[in-house]
């Protein structure tokens, strides 16, 4: 079959894997590649064991693979055989140098350009799918365009706004496409090309374009808007505990003013994932690399909330545990950083597990599909850990119960039958506010929620 247009992906992971099969799937008249240098990734894309979980993906997997949807470990003939280069490689956090801890690490991102410059025999549309810092483009455009050849290289901006758990949903109905250029002619018409891509099944409406630096820096707004809203309800429920207010009701309250809304106001033991954590301090290391001090205060003090939301949640079940957790057996209901995720990147319950093992707990973690990760991530961790599929199982002997991710199996578990097994007195402290509270109070269970009074029996 001709296909219209070939379109590479360098990076197959949480972003390059699911968007790319999303393109392939709504645009069978193009040919999809993705490419990666993990050859153990790439050959899990291409088995029926994908390398993440995420609800729907198998299916639109399999209706495209082998059709015009493919995996490979040829970056070099990647290169040279497609029209337009997504890039979706990893940003992560650096690590060391000047910005360690706060500065995005490029180095994946600029090895990804030179590879492009070093393979490329004809002209292309490069696009930054990853989240980069404002201005990475000039960046990427002096690397590319630094030869004056035949051969030239249109950057787009188009980054990728789609929540892990919901990646499919929200790809197939995404609140908007945007798209930034430079505002020349080569500029509008690649940008052109992207957007009809788009349009295949988004509406035009919701594909919005702008120039290149805004689309760049939107990206990083948008993550710390939404995490900057988390923080603040988690900073609301820490009030909420000292005056006997409910948050739940506190939130609902405030988000049925249209002007606030009510998305992203769930309190919650604090946000995970790799990127909110990560894309806040890159916005502070912007900042204060333009010398606009109290801009990245501000900014900074939505990770220092996140981060006293988790200490806060291991000292109230040290305080309320007779202030020792010291050979008490501890189950974590769910490790993932959120519902319907094997990721665990950035998780809420790494930080609180090893703050519990330093209080020499003994920690029992269950949790439905991220147990693999749980185990790499604390691989090498002092202590007694154990992982147990069976939430009943895992429950037995246990002191307390830590509820860390949202999954809908533990809204509705037999807490009548798991708190039969448990050591007395049992508590649970509800990091999600999903479990009935009431309930597990009358069954006889002191019940700490977040943000609500707790309901104790003594
Ligand atoms: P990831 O770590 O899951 O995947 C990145 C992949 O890139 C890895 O498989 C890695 O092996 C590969 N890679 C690195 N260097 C390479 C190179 N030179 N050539 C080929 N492959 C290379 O990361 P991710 O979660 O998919 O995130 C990618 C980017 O998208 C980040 O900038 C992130 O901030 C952004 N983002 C992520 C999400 C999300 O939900 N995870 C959502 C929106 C945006
Ligand atoms: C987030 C954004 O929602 C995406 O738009 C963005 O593309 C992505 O980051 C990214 O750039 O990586 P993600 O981290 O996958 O997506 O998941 P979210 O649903 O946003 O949840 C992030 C964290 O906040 C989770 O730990 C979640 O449990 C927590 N959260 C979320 C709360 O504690 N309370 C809420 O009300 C909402």
């Amino acid at each position: 079959m001709i296909f219209k247009k070939n379109i590479l992906c360098i990076g197959a992971g949480y972003v390059g894997g699911p968007t790319m099969a999303m393109i392939a799937y709504k645009c069978p008249q193009h040919r999809v590649t993705v490419v990666d240098i993990n050859p153990s990734r790439i050959a899990e894309w291409n088995s029926d064991d994908l390398p993440i979980y995420e609800p729907g993906l198998d299916e639109i997997v399999r209706a495209t693979r082998g059709k015009n949807l493919f995996f490979s470990t040829d970056i070099e003939g990647g290169i040279r055989d497609n029209d337009i280069i997504f890039v979706s490689v990893n940003t992560p956090t650096k690590t060391f140098g000047a910005g360690a801890g706060m500065a995005a690490d490029l180095q994946y991102w600029e090895k990804t350009a030179r590879q492009i410059l070093q393979y490329s025999q004809s002209s292309k549309i490069v696009v930054e799918k990853s989240t980069l810092p404002v201005k990475t483009a000039l960046a990427m455009e002096k690397i590319l365009n630094y030869t004056k050849s035949s051969v030239s290289f249109d950057i787009l901006s188009n980054p990728e706004f789609l929540a892990e758990g919901s990646a499919i949903n929200d790809l197939d109905n995404p609140d908007r496409i945007l798209i930034g250029c430079r505002e020349t002619e080569s500029g509008y018409a690649a940008r052109e090309t992207l957007v009809e891509i788009y349009a295949n099944w988004v509406p035009r409406e919701k594909i919005i374009t702008s120039n290149i630096w805004s689309s760049e820096l939107s990206k990083i707004v948008s993550n710390a808007f939404l995490a900057q809203r988390i923080s603040s309800i988690n900073a609301i429920s820490a009030l909420c505990e000292k005056t006997d207010a409910d948050i739940t009701e506190v939130s609902r309250a405030v988000g049925m003013d249209s002007r606030i809304g009510s998305k992203y106001l769930s309190a919650s033991v604090g946000f995970g994932g790799s990127c909110f954590k990560k894309d806040i301090l890159n916005l502070v290391y912007l900042c204060q690399h333009y010398g606009l001090h109290e801009v990245a205060d501000y900014w900074e003090n939505v990770v220092r909330i996140n981060q006293y939301q988790q200490e806060r949640f291991i000292l109230n079940m040290l305080t309320t545990m007779f202030n020792t957790l010291a050979g008490k057996k501890i189950c974590l209901f769910g490790f993932a950083f959120k519902a319907n995720t094997s990721d665990t990147r950035e998780s809420p319950a790494i930080y609180i597990t090893k703050r519990l093992l330093e209080e020499k707990a003994e920690i029992v973690i269950t949790d439905p599909k991220a147990l693999k990760n749980a185990k790499a991530d604390l691989a090498g961790v002092e202590g007694k850990v154990s992982f147990v599929e069976d939430p009943y199982k895992a429950v037995e002997g246990c002191h307390a119960i830590a509820v860390l991710t949202e999954w809908d199996v533990y809204r509705n578990l037999d807490f009548q039958k798991i708190f039969s097994t448990m050591t007395k007195p049992a508590s649970i402290f509800d990091g999600r506010n999903i479990i009935d509270h009431k309930r597990c109070f009358d069954i006889g269970f002191n019940v700490y929620p977040t943000g609500k009074p707790a309901l104790t029996h003594t």
